[in-house]
């Protein structure tokens, strides 16, 4: 069969490289994809939000399957393009993937549903945001309610920080329209974890746990990124955590969905923080994360093709969900400066030192071709992802790994899983 896969960093290489791995599958095209999915894809010159020259190239080209790896597509409906064009498609359609699209909503639905998840408010209005703000406790979280790129979220440790906040998102607009609303919740602490999942409208299952760090320094200083790092999986899933969130969240947010006649297809991506008064949800992604995608996805023993077609028809219940017992780590080499601001275009040397190289693999996602040369094109560079019996393991092989890759204003942290 013929698969397209829409979106372009290390999140739908390693997608890619899982599909690859399916004997059902004659040829990946990945739009608009990157220099190291080339390697495994035919990348196609479409972006992510071109819905209409996406559903033209698998109508062409007779794409029997269609994976959108991106949240932007998703929460714009491109989902409902495809199928209303009769191609099949993995990921929820627009009045479902409002699940991660509008932080309001997805509040909202775990109030209506109990689901745990921390004390919030939504506000429309700056002035109301303020007033409440003047009596309420303090540290404090606001959230701009759309999508913006996981910088949305300000941690608020004084009463004027929060003032500043709304001024921010609200007045400011320094997300655009994604801060029209925002929601304003209780702090919390623990530590966080994330567990992915496949889900075909009313099953549900629940992939192994990981753990990113969004922080761009070491010791989780430095401005928030779109993750530094992972690994999977996080000892601090325990068995009691697993079944806590089984019977109080998982299942209950599939429903909650149905019950609203938004049925979830696809990924739901749940944010966990494990708080002294147990777990609670932070937040809903409707994809695979990124990085986490890149060490959850090379310890699935499923054929990831599958799955999704078991979920696209309804019939997940029938799937026998496996990873390996094992351990993976994930190094992301960024450009240094990231996420303010970075050059591009140094050239990535010693890549060719992976090939073949078992239980290690190189996921790229700012990277291009450049006169036959690949070099570096965003502020996450690639992925440097290495297995291992266990997570020390893993964790030295990864960073081990990344020594083999160089380029101009390479960084990376230093300490990714260290507390393990
Ligand atoms: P989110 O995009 O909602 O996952 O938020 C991004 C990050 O902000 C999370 O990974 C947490 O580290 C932090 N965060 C979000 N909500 C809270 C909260 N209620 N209390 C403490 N930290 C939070
Ligand atoms: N790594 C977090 C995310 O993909 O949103």
């Amino acid at each position: 069969m013929k698969v397209l896969v829409v979106g372009s960093g290390g999140r739908e290489h390693a997608i890619c490289a899982s599909v690859a791995k399916s004997p059902k599958v004659d040829k990946i095209y990945c739009a608009p994809g990157n220099a190291g999915i080339g390697q495994i894809a035919e990348c196609v010159p479409i972006g992510a939000m071109e819905f209409d020259k996406l559903v033209d190239f698998a109508k062409e080209n007779e794409i029997d399957l269609t994976v959108i790896g991106m949240d932007d597509p998703l929460v714009g409906g491109v989902v409902d393009k495809f199928e209303e064009a009769g191609l099949r498609v993995f990921g929820p359609r627009k009045n479902a993937a409002i699940l991660e699209g509008s932080k309001a909503f997805s509040k909202d639905l775990m109030k209506k549903y109990n689901i745990p998840t921390a004390g919030y408010e939504n506000f429309d209005s700056p002035e109301e945001a303020m007033k409440y703000l003047e009596t309420a406790k303090m540290p404090i979280v606001l959230k701009a309610d759309g999508l913006a790129l996981g910088k949305g979220v300000l941690i608020c440790q004084t009463r004027e920080e929060a003032m500043e906040g709304v001024r921010t998102l609200m007045l400011d607009k320094k997300f655009g329209d994604a801060g029209n609303t925002i929601v304003v919740e209780e702090f919390m602490t623990g530590k966080e974890v994330s567990v992915l999942s496949f889900v075909d409208g009313k099953t549900i299952k629940i992939m192994t746990s990981a753990q990113d760090h969004k922080r761009a320094k070491d010791g989780d200083q430095g401005l928030n990124t779109g993750g530094m790092g992972t690994f999977s999986p996080s000892p601090f899933y325990t068995d009691d955590v697993d079944e806590f969130c089984k019977k109080y969240i998982y299942q209950a947010s599939v429903d909650a969905m149905a019950a609203e006649g938004r049925p979830f297809t696809g990924i739901i991506f749940f944010g966990l923080m494990l708080t002294e008064d147990g777990p609670k949800v932070l937040e809903y992604n409707a994809r695979f994360g990124d990085p986490e995608a890149q060490v959850v996805l090379p310890r699935m023993k499923n054929d990831i093709i599958d799955v999704f077609e078991a979920c696209i028809d309804g019939k997940l219940d029938e799937i026998d969900l496996q990873f390996e017992d094992n351990a993976a780590v994930c190094v992301v080499l960024a450009s240094d400066g990231y996420p303010v601001s970075y050059e591009k275009g140094f050239e990535i040397k010693g890549l060719e030192q992976f090939d073949g190289k078992d239980g290690y693999y190189v996921f790229h996602a700012g990277t291009k071709l450049d006169d036959g040369k690949i070099v570096t094109n965003g502020g996450r560079v690639l992925g440097v992802t290495a297995k291992g019996d266990t997570l020390k393991e893993a964790r030295a092989n990864a960073y081990e790994a990344t020594k083999l890759i160089d380029f101009d204003n390479k960084y990376m942290r230093t300490d990714i899983g260290k507390e393990l």
